[in-house]
């Protein structure tokens, strides 16, 4: 029986994903096979454009078809996987800042690694993905702007500073509430990762999630399953507590969480520290996942009078510029 990985896949390749109508190798979407001559059985990691039971059948049926009938194969066993949505281009980087406890920096951090990342040469995106307490706009002083978008309803993002940002605050009447229904909250994230028309030379998209270790973070993993995470929590136990937990959340989701940041870490008067939230929350949550800590951001305000901006220059601005080299190197 023998055949080789390029054999199978030669044959393979041609079928159509019937959720796209494109061959698998027009989408490029044969992601691994592996071949078990002794017991007779073969492995496939398949992208598929819309990930559900219709389609993967649909699918099966046609691969088990030439595995099994045409070349004799004993077993089959077939996983799919999401593929990006269209608009997302395969060369960006997706990484999502959460934290679990909220208010420790998260939204903050985006901002100032977006500026970091763009003053390096990167283009970057930024998805505030948080509905209902977006800060996005305000941290970059972006105000009464609405989004324009296309006749068939895709949407432009925002630009300033050379950054591409889209935030829910942008569809609301400016400082109001929001008041959307369930069904149209479930959307936005969507709406935002998949109908907005993201320039497709960014090297980053940051994505801003609200506090917690929940849906909003499945929400990112199903619509762009290799999305990586970074964890933010401050010194103090009541963060780094749920951080881990939020840790665990992501590996269960099988998210690769590329580090921790230890942000408002102390507090520094006239040379000498303060650990006025206490120590180590950063180290133990890195310690307890395995993970790296990126780096420790002590607590501060922008020399230049910014409310949240930090200048490349100044002390903290540098810091940032140390943690987009972390980053970069992450998707290496
Ligand atoms: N290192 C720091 N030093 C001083 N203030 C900081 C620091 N980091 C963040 N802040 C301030 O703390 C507040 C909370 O920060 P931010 O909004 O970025 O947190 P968040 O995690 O996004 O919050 P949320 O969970 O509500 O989204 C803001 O007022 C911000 O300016
Ligand atoms: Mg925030």
């Amino acid at each position: 029986m023998k055949n080789t990985i390029e054999e199978i896949k030669k044959l393979i390749e041609v079928i159509v994903d019937p959720s796209s109508g494109e061959t698998l190798k027009a989408n490029n979407a044969i992601k691994h096979i592996g071949i078990d001559e002794e017991t007779s059985s073969v492995i496939m990691l398949i992208e598929i454009a819309v990930n559900n039971n219709e389609f993967t059948s649909k699918l099966n049926r046609s691969i088990a078809k030439i595995i099994k009938l045409d070349l004799g194969y004993k077993s089959l066993s077939v996983e799919y996987e999401q593929a990006r949505p269209k608009n997302i281009a395969k060369t960006m980087h997706i990484l999502a800042i959460a934290s679990g406890k909220g208010g420790v920096g998260k939204s903050t951090i985006t901002a100032n690694l977006a500026l970091a990342l763009t003053s390096m040469g990167k283009k970057v995106g930024i998805i505030d993905a948080d509905i209902y307490g977006s800060n996005m706009p305000k941290i970059f002083d972006i105000e009464n702007e609405e989004l324009s978008g296309t006749e068939d309803g895709k949407i432009y993002p925002f630009n300033i500073r050379g950054i591409e940002i889209v935030s829910a605050e942008f569809m609301t009447e400016a400082g109001k509430a929001l008041m959307w229904r369930g069904p149209m909250l479930g959307k936005i994230l969507k709406i935002f990762v998949s109908e907005t028309i993201w320039s497709p030379d960014l090297d980053f998209m940051l994505i801003d999630l609200p506090p917690g270790t929940g849906d909003v973070a499945m929400d990112v993993k199903s619509l762009i399953p290799d999305a990586k995470a970074i964890l933010v929590t401050t010194p103090h136990v009541s963060a780094s507590h749920i951080a881990i937990k939020a840790g665990f959340a992501a590996a269960e989701l099988k998210q690769e969480v590329i580090g921790v940041i230890e942000n408002m870490s102390f507090l520094e008067i006239n040379d000498e520290k303060h650990y006025i939230f206490g120590k180590d929350g950063g180290k133990i949550v890195a310690e307890k996942l395995g993970i790296p800590l990126l780096t420790t951001i002590p607590i501060g305000q922008p020399a230049s009078g910014h409310h949240s901006l930090f200048a490349p220059t100044e002390y903290i601005g540098i810091m940032y510029l140390n943690l987009a080299r972390k980053v970069i190197k992450a998707f290496e």
